[in-house]
């Protein structure tokens, strides 16, 4: 009988699983694959160390092995914590029997609690053909590392900007199909915006509003464009419209959780319809990100533990690696607006900032928004150089619900990118 079972090795139930036992609570983790989940063995991990690495005549057996290499240290050093926490790795899928069992491997194991953090897949959308050879999800992708020719890709959101970056960088003709009117649609529109304006100066082809139709043997990709009939033939189809919780098959029997779309319904201590049973990360939905899993995690340990919950409620930030990166955290000055809220919103174009240009600045810029009235900070958006390390500190600001006057107190220092800030401030509270 242990007092925390933890269903699912990623980066959400193995920071719940860590904090629970360093707690002192007995722990059994269920990870049938790696531990690191999707994140550290097929996300994001893997694909940064290839937004790295990858260049024009990039050696990618060379790049493959450098992947590994990051990823098998990262992995060695999580199972080594993990251990050293107390935490027992037990390598089988469980299956959810009862409020307090769960079953793996052919044999039942016991828990006062349990945790489920079992993640999410790639979902596939009703197009015609994603069965033909050559098409592949970010999962084939990343496992199969090899330089390509033509890429096309299915979906212009995170992970399929991501991915153009890596081949596009690497010399491939890349093609982004995306069904909405601009790329990553989620994000505040200028960021998809401009995203889109840079990756086609740097090559890439971007069709936005396309209707793609199906995928023939090739394989080729037959797609509608501003009424236009188009076919485009590609060494690989790259679908990556999007990702599903991984939830089918978990519960055994009648017992089942309330689910919502498919995602485990929680109430605001992530707690299921069962009370024994708690969910986080991807299979509970909203953003789909390792920093959000993982502040849920640490949330529910720290319930369970009997302390006072310190993370898992504060705005998510959302990073895209690109080039330039982009990042964003809070409201936008659109869903501020549209929510009722006065706000300033006030951004600085980064063509004047001086480490941006001793960089070789590519385009662009950091709009923060503020509450016009209190002048707390809102919501800030960046497209720039560093974007996903500046915005901890926009972070942090939001959480926190520092005002204008304070976010310029500190002296930022010159040149860097962080200038940006101070004079995105005074642009949303001009002197006149
Ligand atoms: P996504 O939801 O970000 O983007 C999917 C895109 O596909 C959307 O823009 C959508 O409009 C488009 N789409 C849907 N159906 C389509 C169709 N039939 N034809 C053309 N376009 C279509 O999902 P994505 O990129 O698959 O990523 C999955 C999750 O992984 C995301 O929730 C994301 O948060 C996470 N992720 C995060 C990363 C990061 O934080 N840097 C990196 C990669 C993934």
């Amino acid at each position: 009988m242990y007092e925390l079972i933890v269903i699912g090795g990623g980066p959400g139930g193995c920071a719940a699983a860590l904090r629970a036992a360093q707690g002192g609570l007995s722990v059994a983790l269920f990870e049938p694959r790696q531990v690191g989940g999707t994140c550290l063995n097929r996300g994001c991990v893997p694909t940064k160390a290839l937004l790295h690495g990858a260049g024009p005549g990039c050696d990618w057996p060379a790049l493959a092995a450098e992947v590994e290499r990051v990823v098998s240290t990262l992995r060695a050093g999580q199972e080594k914590q993990l251990r050293a926490a107390g935490v027992e790795l037990i390598p089988y899928r469980a299956v959810v029997t009862g409020p307090h069992t769960v079953e793996a491997g052919g044999a039942a194991y016991e828990a006062a609690h349990i945790l489920v953090a079992a993640g999410s897949e790639p979902a596939l959308p009703p197009i015609p053909g994603l069965d033909t050879p050559g098409v592949v999800t970010s999962d084939g992708l990343l496992s199969d590392l090899r330089p390509l020719d033509r890429l096309a890709i299915i979906g212009g959101g995170v992970i399929g900007v991501e991915l153009a970056c890596v081949w596009a960088a690497a010399g491939a003709r890349v093609t982004i199909l995306e069904a909405a009117p601009r790329l990553l649609p989620t994000l505040e529109r200028e960021l998809g915006q401009s995203l889109a304006a840079q990756l086609r100066q740097d090559g890439v082809e971007v069709f936005t509003g396309a209707g793609v139709t199906g995928v023939a043997p090739g394989p080729a990709v037959a797609f509608t464009h501003r009424g236009e009939a188009y076919r485009l033939e590609a060494d690989a189809v790259l679908v990556a419209t999007g990702r599903r919780p991984a939830t089918g098959g978990l519960f055994a029997g009648d017992l089942l959780p309330e689910l919502e779309r498919g995602f485990l319904r929680v109430d605001g201590q992530f707690r299921t319809s069962i009370p024994s049973l708690y969910a986080i990360g991807d299979a509970i939905g909203g953003a789909m990100l390792a920093h959000k899993a993982e502040a849920e995690g640490r949330f529910v340990a720290d319930l369970l533990l009997g302390r006072t919950p310190l993370r898992g409620v504060a705005p998510i930030p959302a990073c895209v690696y690109t080039s330039p990166e982009l990042a964003q955290v809070g409201l936008t000055a659109d869903e501020a607006r549209a929510r009722g809220i006065p706000c300033a919103a006030g951004k600085c174009v980064l063509g004047g900032n001086a480490r941006t240009l001793i960089e070789g600045g590519k385009r662009g810029f950091v709009k923060l928004v503020f509450h016009r009235e209190s002048r707390a900070l809102l919501g800030a958006q960046l497209c720039c150089y560093r974007a996903t390390d500046l915005i901890s500190e926009l972070a942090l600001a939001v959480t926190l619900e520092l005002t204008a006057e304070q976010l310029l107190r500190p002296v930022r220092p010159h040149p860097t990118f962080g200038e940006a800030i101070s004079e995105a401030v005074e642009a949303a509270f001009p002197l006149s």
